[in-house]
């Protein structure tokens, strides 16, 4: 047996690569270790989206160079490999970056990782596979193992969008979404070996346009909710992440009439500015978002909505920013990601000329996020007292714990024994912070 370590940066999509990753190296006889030292082969799947994420990547490197040598002197072969959208964006340089790479596979490739393994026992020399075809990944990976009560499901890869300072339509090419057949397939595998709820990625979920079922023409994303929301042992389904303007009107009704799509919806609008919204090329404006919302919430007044902020877009002026602050106070987010703008080699954002100084970057963020958390924290607050059906996902870090979700995706710590991981269990909230509830079974 062959020990991996794998280390997963970036997005949700990273994260159900990782997974799925595993899934083909087990076939090899690769299990999973959380110690880098103890490992035969270690692997970093990577972020790409700003620059202090693909930094991580090398130092992270560095540091398995050094295991790598260390484990040499005790006559234990080590390989290194890189994954995901740094090896996309730069291909071969990798090697250049860190020479004691043994491979690396790009985000669409991942299929053919049992190969280069056996390449590079065979003492062949390094490589790096990096091409689009995602159809073929899909394909070729093996069954999905849920690995986690909550499981992820890629229903769709790649954008189209090109928002000006983003690097994903570079990263992970241009959209391509998945059948029916094959995601039903893969819920109910998913579903069958454990997950009590899945969560459908892609780049941008909302505008999935596979084929129907049994070959049927196109179907729409709300379709495809309610033909999952169909498998007895799946309980709760979401969704990320939505294009703004890309939720359609059977989506809206899809979240009045599936009980099992719970009410949450991650709604990125970047901006609060329409000019900044433009120079970014999101394809909307601030009062286009803000119709979506209420549409929403005309259908489920509950629904918690959260949001990606970038802050410091070339040109945005004081005014612009207000903007945003202004749209963070009307909308009232559930939770939010906030990020000072970066600026990522080769996008059209980054010939801007007029670049924010890293000063006003950093005091814009540090204001929104300091209302953000307000915010949260204000959503949080309004659960004491009240009982919640919380799905308990994993063990907590103090002993006797666990944790879990409430429908509105917030973070619930409860004091309960093992036996309730993978239940719904009603949950009585007593206290609240900006990140996570706590919640005691109620005692009638
Ligand atoms: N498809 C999603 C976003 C995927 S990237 C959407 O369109 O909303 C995740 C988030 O990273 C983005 O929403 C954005 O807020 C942030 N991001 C992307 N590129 C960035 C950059 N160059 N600098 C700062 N933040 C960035
Ligand atoms: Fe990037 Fe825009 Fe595509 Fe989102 S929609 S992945 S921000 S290009
Ligand atoms: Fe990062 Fe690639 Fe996801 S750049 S955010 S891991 S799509």
């Amino acid at each position: 047996m062959k020990k991996i370590y794998l280390n997963t940066m970036g997005c949700q999509m990273n994260v159900y690569d990782s997974r799925r990753i595993l899934d083909a190296l087990e076939k090899l006889g690769y299990v999973e270790t959380l110690n880098p030292e103890e490992a035969d082969f270690l692997m970093i799947n990577t972020c790409y989206i700003r620059e202090k994420a693909s930094d991580k990547v090398f130092s992270m490197l560095g540091k398995f160079a050094k295991i790598k040598a260390d484990r040499k002197k005790q006559g234990l072969p080590t390989y290194i490999g890189l994954a995901g959208c740094v090896v996309q964006a730069l291909g071969d340089e990798v090697f250049h970056k860190a020479p004691f790479l043994d491979l690396a596979v790009g985000p669409q490739s991942y299929h053919k990782l049992p190969e280069l393994l056996t390449r590079l026992d065979r003492g062949a020399g390094r490589t790096v596979e990096a091409n689009f075809t995602s159809d073929e990944k899909f394909d070729l990976l093996p069954k999905a193992n849920a690995r986690a009560y909550s499981a992820f499901l890629a229903i769709q890869e790649g954008c189209d969008n090109f928002c000006t300072y983003c690097v994903v339509p570079y990263t992970r090419g241009c959209e391509y979404s998945r059948s029916a057949d094959e995601i039903i397939k893969e819920a109910k595998s998913l579903v069958d070996t454990g997950a009590v709820e899945i969560m459908l990625l892609g780049q941008n979920v909302d505008c999935w346009h596979g084929k129907g079922l049994n070959g049927q023409k196109e179907w729409g994303l709300a379709r495809l909710i309610e033909e999952l929301a169909k498998i007895d042992n799946l309980k709760r389904i979401r969704y990320t992440t939505s294009y703004p303007v890309d939720i359609t009107d059977e989506m809206i009704k899809a979240h009045r009439d599936i009980e099992k799509l719970m009410p949450y919806i991650h709604l990125p609008i970047q901006s609060g500015s329409d000019a900044v919204l433009k120079a970014m090329n999101r394809r909307y404006t601030v009062k286009q978002y803000l119709e979506v919302i209420d549409k929403l919430r005309a259908v489920r007044p509950d629904i918690a909505i959260s949001s990606d902020f970038i802050v410091g877009f070339p040109g945005e002026t004081d005014a612009d920013f207000e903007q945003t602050m202004d749209v963070v106070r009307r909308v009232d987010y559930a939770q939010s990601y906030s990020f000072k703008y970066s600026a990522r080699p080769g996008t059209p954002a980054s010939l801007m000329k007029n670049q924010i100084p890293e000063k006003i970057k950093a005091d814009r963020l540090t204001t929104l996020q300091a209302l953000l958390l307000e915010r949260q924290k204000a959503f949080n607050m309004k659960f004491i007292g009240k009982t919640l059906p919380v799905l308990l996902t994993e063990k907590g870090r103090a002993k006797g714990q666990l944790n879990g979700y409430s429908p509105y995706l917030q973070n619930v710590h409860a004091t309960l024994s093992d036996d309730y991981l993978g239940k719904i269990v009603d949950l009585k909230i007593t206290s609240a912070t900006a990140s996570s509830l706590s919640g005691t079974i109620n005692v009638l």
